[in-house]
């Protein structure tokens, strides 16, 4: 079913009834003359992470072979400065506008004002929280529910001859984030089941590796063991790579052997964390894939050929464990 976009961009190349790859395409000399790229408004999140960058990477890389024109905007962590990317996009009249919400709540009112400009938005990565789901065109990501499901499941695998209780710390992703709430909430759905387990900390580092590394520096602090309120910690279920290669060497300078001493199931699948996964210092990594850019930029075509895209589409994702065949993970470029 064909969908309104009002971009003038688009309209008129549409009428010269050119639709395969995107909303222009050079045909005949006249219509050269008429060539406009697609303009996509970006609002990125920040850059926190090497996942960030490599997403950020991804879809400026998948822009420019598509020819899409991508106006791209770092909001540094604010959800104010997303608002007022996504505003000035309107007012700049992009195409479409694909943004990674910061966190789930708080975007009705700005994506109202893009749909009453008729700019359709792609939401990517992170999702959103709305009563109106005909806000946005589509979301495209992960399914960081299962994410975290995944990482209980493993913890199960582990254990699964183990009878004693067994500790978990876990530090999670920006709090509000669908990326953060989603593994927390698929986390315990596994866990909570298994009597055996006990999550006895959570605690918010951010996505941060400087926050992964002050958490796990303040437990140690108190007595140089991992502990707390006397209680060891078997197990640390970490919501990304970032913290956890921040609080990987804390542990090895207390004598703290990560993989051996202490259970880690960290999420991403970024480079240093295979290699850690390789060296044991890490026992598994759910993979969250970063490389969005190809996928965005097909629906955005789909979008100003005036089709509707899928309200939700996943990535392919995977789980690398300790008990996998590591050699063959091809480099993970981020
Ligand atoms: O939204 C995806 C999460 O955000 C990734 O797990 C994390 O590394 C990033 O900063």
């Amino acid at each position: 079913m064909k969908l309104h976009c009002n971009k003038i961009i688009c309209s008129a190349i549409l009428a010269a009834f050119v639709v395969l790859s995107g909303c222009a395409k050079k045909n005949t000399k006249s219509e050269e003359k008429e060539f406009k790229p697609i303009i996509v408004g970006f609002s990125q999140i920040g850059s926190e992470s090497a996942w960030r960058t490599c997403n950020t990477q991804s879809m400026k890389e998948a822009a420019a072979v598509e020819d899409i024109q991508l106006v791209y905007a770092n909001a540094e962590q604010k959800q104010e400065n997303q608002i007022k990317a996504i505003r000035s996009f309107i007012v700049y009249q992009v195409d479409v506008i694909v943004f990674i919400p910061i966190v789930q709540d708080g975007w009705d009112n700005v994506l109202r004002e893009a749909k009453e400009a008729g700019i359709p938005v792609i939401v990517i990565d992170r999702s959103i929280r709305t009563s109106d789901e005909s806000l946005y065109a589509g979301y495209l990501g992960s399914d960081h529910t299962e994410e975290g499901r995944k990482a209980a499941r493993f913890l199960q695998r582990k254990f699964s001859r183990v009878q004693r209780p067994l500790n978990i710390l876990e530090i999670r992703g920006t709090d509000g984030s669908s990326a953060a709430d989603g593994r927390y909430e698929g986390f315990r759905e596994v866990i909570n089941k298994d009597s055996r387990f006990k999550i006895i900390h959570s605690e918010s580092g951010d996505f941060l590796r400087s926050r992964g590394k002050e958490i796990v520096e303040r437990i140690l602090s108190v007595n140089g063991k991992l502990q707390i309120d006397g209680q060891p910690i078997d197990i640390i279920f970490s919501h990304n790579d970032s913290m956890t290669l921040g609080f990987l060497d804390v542990l090895a300078e207390h004598g703290i052997r990560g993989g051996k001493d202490v259970t880690i199931v960290s999420v991403d699948a970024e480079q240093a964390a295979i290699n850690a996964l390789k060296e044991k210092k890490i026992n598994c990594v759910v993979e969250c894939n970063p490389k969005l850019g190809p996928q965005t930029m097909k629906l955005v075509k789909t979008l100003c050929n005036k089709y509707e895209i899928p309200h939700i589409t996943r990535v392919d994702e995977t789980v690398f464990t300790e008990y996998d065949n590591l050699s063959e993970i091809t480099p993970r470029g981020y």
